[in-house]
């Protein structure tokens, strides 16, 4: 069901420091940054050939960001996010599954539809779905 990995992000503490790794050192292509108050981030797309990396650093009071950069201050993988046609369907598939969806489906960093899928249900990994 699903398709293309959209991206992988990994949550920084200091988005400039991320940035400069990416651009400067790895010689990517990275996006102006974009704040998203609603997801609790401020954050980039490095754009490679084949897929995204998304760096959100926390925004705000009561970020989902701030509370994984506590257990890992040093940053690391936060999510991956895999593209599906439709999300409601998406949605409808992982409950009938017995997979946890966190919270509703939400407007994401490229104004489609998002969701988040229980790290506990997919091996250990936080799922984003995004409408393709
Ligand atoms: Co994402």
């Amino acid at each position: 069901m699903i398709g293309k990995l959209n991206h992988v992000a990994i949550a920084v503490s200091d988005l400039d420091a991320g940035v400069a790794v990416y651009r400067d050192i790895l010689g990517a292509k990275v996006s102006a940054p974009l704040e998203l108050p609603e997801h609790g981030v401020v954050t980039v797309f490095v754009e490679l050939p084949n897929t995204k990396i998304e760096l959100p650093q926390p925004l705000g009071e009561d970020s989902p960001i701030a509370r994984f950069l506590e257990k890992n201050p040093g940053g690391g993988v936060h999510h991956v996010c895999y593209e599906v046609e439709d999300i409601e369907t998406a949605a409808k598939q992982m409950k009938a599954s017995g997979a946890r969806v966190l919270g509703k489906t939400r407007i994401g960093a490229h104004n489609k539809p998002v969701l988040f899928l229980h790290p506990k249900d997919f091996c250990g990994t936080l799922v984003e779905l995004e409408q393709a």
